[in-house]
């Protein structure tokens, strides 16, 4: 599918809000009737959006404030992420946003107690009900958060607080709690066949050109095996591929790869000729099986998995070639071997397709140089 409306705002803009949220429904439907109800029953409510860093809390909370909301209500709504911010920069901006929303003229003003009644005045005396994002929360602007909620049940305004589950535990679950909620949205990482469907979707309003359907798989497998499932993680990936494909680079494994580096650098410390050594001690079958796989990886570099069937054509000629004899389970047993050591992965598609972590030069190399000083010493 084209569109012509591509752009690479949706990867380096942190507050790009797609077409569609996918794979929340449920949860969006979820806010969308507790603040129904509050409208129409005339009441203020406050909610908590919670998930682990990366799994599209501002996303979610942004989707809700600036597409439902305007659709369905004709609410005031007011956006601030309270990050590395202190208490007067979150309050001078909430009084900015309240006054521009509300198109009241502002007196310029640095003092905190002056910034919050002038908040608080014009929050209160709009004829619509407002909704407050108060994004990032933490333990150093707790208060203001606990402010805003509490102001926000005196007007029948909304506050919705959005915090990492850290910061969540933290806060929520301290005797002394000033958090002052009346429910809560927990956000679940998403299945791998979710996470693919949220990259695709941003390649494709993001990217000059489609990228194959092999690389969108690998990184997601990569981050779901390696990452949590976090979304945010896949669009790191997008950003450092991005200017290559947009250069007209073709995206190959190796690209990948490196835009995925910082969740697989655990693996790049790994001594593979030593692991492949204590692995192969005499397993000459594993080695050659390594050996077929890493070779249809460096010839085919757009191909980042190898299907089952394929390597073991691809072995049996190996055997040939050398005159080796073998069993049919052995293969598969060299494979299990592989696997369970962590040098070769089965994607979370399809346990048919493999793929391995470093490069495929590297284990290769290291896989044949062990083969041959075995077939020395027979
Ligand atoms: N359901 C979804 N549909 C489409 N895009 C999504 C979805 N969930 C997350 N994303 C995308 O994933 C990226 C990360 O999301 P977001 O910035 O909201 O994460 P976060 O949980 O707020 O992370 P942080 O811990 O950095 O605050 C964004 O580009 C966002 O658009
Ligand atoms: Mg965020």
């Amino acid at each position: 599918m084209v569109r012509p409306n591509r752009s690479p705002k949706g990867l380096f803009d942190p507050y790009y809000v797609p077409e569609r949220l996918l794979h929340r429904d449920r949860e969006l439907e979820t806010v969308n009737g507790i603040y129904r109800d509050s409208i129409e029953d005339d009441f203020g409510v406050n909610c908590l959006v919670h998930g682990i860093s990366g799994v599209g809390m501002t996303v979610f909370s942004r989707f809700f404030l600036t597409r439902l909301v305007p659709e369905q209500f004709n609410s005031h709504t007011v956006y601030v992420d309270a990050k590395h911010k202190d208490t007067l920069e979150i309050v001078s901006e909430l009084n900015d946003k309240i006054h521009n929303e509300t198109n009241r003229p502002i007196t310029v003003a640095f003092d905190l107690d002056v910034l919050w009644m002038q908040f608080k005045r014009t929050a209160s005396a709009t004829d619509r009900r407002t909704v407050f994002v108060l994004d990032n929360i933490d333990e150093t602007n707790e208060e203001v958060y606990s402010k805003v909620a509490r102001l926000s049940k005196e007007i029948n305004a909304s506050t919705i607080g959005v915090l990492n589950s850290h910061d969540y535990r933290l806060l929520t679950k301290l005797p002394a709690t000033h958090m002052a909620y009346d429910f809560e949205i927990p956000l679940d990482t998403y299945t791998q066949s979710q996470l693919y469907d949220i990259v695709r979707m941003r390649v494709e309003d993001t990217f000059p050109h489609q990228l194959t359907e092999e690389v969108i798989r690998y990184i997601t497998d990569l981050v779901v095996e390696f990452d949590a499932s976090k979304p945010k993680t896949t669009i790191e990936a997008l950003k450092l591929l991005w200017p290559l494909a947009s250069s007209g680079q073709e995206i190959d494994s190796d690209a990948v790869r490196n835009a995925t580096m910082s969740i697989t650098s655990f693996a790049h410390d790994n001594d593979y000729m030593d692991l492949i050594e204590t692995i192969s001690m005499n397993d000459y079958m594993t080695l050659l099986v390594l050996e077929a796989m890493c070779e249809h990886l460096m010839r085919y570099k757009t191909e980042t998995y190898i299907d089952r069937q394929t390597l073991n054509e691809l072995v049996q000629i190996k055997c040939e070639e050398l005159g080796v004899r073998y069993g049919s389970n052995d293969i598969e047993k060299s494979l299990q071997t592989l696997i369970f050591q962590s040098i070769v992965f089965e994607s979370g598609y399809s346990r048919n397709l493999l793929y391995v972590l470093a490069p495929p030069e590297i284990v290769y190399d290291a896989a044949i140089g062990l083969r041959r000083e075995l077939a020395r010493r027979k």
